[in-house]
Order: structure tokens, then sequence, then C-alpha cells
């Protein structure tokens, strides 16, 4: 599979708030990303990496999977080994013929509330849309809060957002009422969306039969190219 989903880090900023500002009308600032990573220990984020090769991945994926487990360690640890485990990842650089990645396809983010998981945002760039990276990103999400305990996922959605909405039933999730006016840019109202508990067999079963078909449909994605960084479409 071309795209790969890995924690979102500082560096990833930049790119990751030049696709929010093509995805929302009303976009966080870096300095926003910037305080969901460093000062927020209830949140995680998460991007679509496009890697040119297999080499690329392999090399990306044990790295990053090391940084995040040290990363969980650091946040459940206490402030002596938090220190210790920072100092380790400052050490954690690319080899020196780091095989070269390119552009983020998209990021997703959730904070974790008690046994909840609430999704904060998930946007893909418009030109790689409709081949299943919006998807990769969510089941990311959903892996993720899994991974941290939560029973339940839950969102906030535009009422007229409905390629979104159509992803979340697509897993299940059903309406459980509305926030009149939540969005200010034009007092629009969300739909306030749950899954099924996530250790259920049917999620479960759900799940595993969506995954397995997101691999096929990914195997055959797009490259991310340069170009299509600069692409912008209607925002949400
Ligand atoms: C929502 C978003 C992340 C979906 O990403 P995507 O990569 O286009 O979605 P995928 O290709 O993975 O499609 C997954 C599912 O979404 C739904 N969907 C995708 N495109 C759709 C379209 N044009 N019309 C209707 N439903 C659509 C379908 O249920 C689809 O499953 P299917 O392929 O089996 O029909 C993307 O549209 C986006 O970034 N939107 C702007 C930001 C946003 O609105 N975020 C949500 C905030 S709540």
């Amino acid at each position: 599979m071309p795209y790969i989903v890995r924690p979102m880090e500082i560096d990833d900023i930049p790119e990751v708030t030049a696709i929010e500002r093509q995805c929302f009308s009303m976009p966080w600032p870096a300095n926003a990303y910037r305080r969901e990573l460093r000062d927020n220990r209830l949140s995680r984020y998460i991007v679509a990496e496009w890697v040119e090769n297999e080499e690329a991945r392999e090399w990306q994926k044990s790295a990053l999977a090391r940084k995040q487990q040290l990363h969980e360690t650091a946040a459940r640890g206490k402030s002596p080994v938090r220190r210790a485990l920072e100092h380790l990842f400052q050490g954690l650089t690319r080899p020196e013929q780091e095989p070269r990645t390119v552009k983020l396809a998209g990021y997703a983010g959730l904070w974790l509330m008690l046994d909840e998981a609430h999704v904060t945002t998930i946007a893909v760039r418009p030109s790689l849309r409709g081949q299943g990276l919006g998807e990769l990103l969510f089941v990311g999400l959903t892996d993720l809060a899994m991974a941290l305990g939560a029973r339940y996922l839950t969102l906030e959605v535009r009422v007229s957002n409905i390629v979104a909405q159509n992803l979340y039933k697509k897993y299940g999730f059903h309406e459980e009422g509305i926030r009149k006016r939540y969005y200010s840019d034009n007092s629009e109202d969300a739909l306030i969306m749950w899954s099924e508990p996530l250790g259920s067999a049917s999620f479960q079963n759900r799940l595993a039969d969506l995954k397995s078909a997101l691999n096929k449909k990914l195997a055959k994605a797009k490259p991310l190219r340069t170009e299509q960084a600069e692409d912008s479409t209607a925002a949400m």
C-alpha cells in the first residue's frame, strides 16, 4: 500500500495547516496543532503519508512505531522518565541514506475522554479524495481509540456534510441528536454521531470486513505529486 498512517509530528504542522485551509471554512491555526501535539495529553493525531517505495515504507513504519511506543510509555511515566524519553526521541534521527518521503495526503485526530474517543478532525487533500484515504485515516483513528481503551467513538459533523456522514455510517455510526447552530461561520447545526460499542462483535466484524476491502482499494490509490499539494476546493 503506497500510503502509511503514522503519528503526526511537529514538523508536519505546516503541511497539515495547508491542507486544513483547503478543507475547512474555519481552519485551525498552526498554533492550535502545536498545542495539541505538545500540551494535550488527551489528544492523538495521525497523518496519512505517501511513501515512495517498499524500503522507505518499512523504515518509516519501524521508526515511527518505536517512537510512538516511547511516546505512550512517556505519557504513562513520571516526569524524570518522561524527560529521559524525550531525550531519547531527540536521538531518533533518520539514517544517512534516508529514503525520501513525499507529502501528506491527510490527517485526523481524537481526544480521549474517559472511555469515549471524540473525533476532533479528519481531512484528505481534495485531489486525493474518493480513493479510500479518508477511510484509511478513520480506521487509523478507530484502531487508536481501541488501543487507548475507548469503548465508543463519537463526533460532530455538519448537517450538510453528507460525504463525511456516509463515511461514518459505513462504519456503523448512528445519529444521536443535533447541536443547534454549532458552527459559528454560518450557524449550521451539527449532527452528533456515535459508534456501536467498539468491542462488540458486530463492530469488530464490520471493521474486519471493511479493512480487508479497503486494503485492496488502497493498493490502487494514486501517488501524491507535488502539484497536487497546491489543489484547492470548497471548504467545509
Ligand atoms: C470526509 C473526507 C475525509 C472523506 O475522505 P475521502 O478520502 O474522500 O473518502 P473515501 O474515499 O475514503 O470514502 C469513504 C466513504 O466516504 C463516503 N464518500 C466518499 N466520497 C463520497 C461522495 N463523493 N459522495 C458521497 N459519499 C462519499 C462513502 O461512504 C465512501 O465509502 P464508499 O467508497 O464505500 O462509498 C473528505 O471528503 C474531506 O477531507 N472532507 C473535507 C473535510 C471534512 O469535511 N471532514 C469531516 C469533518 S466532520
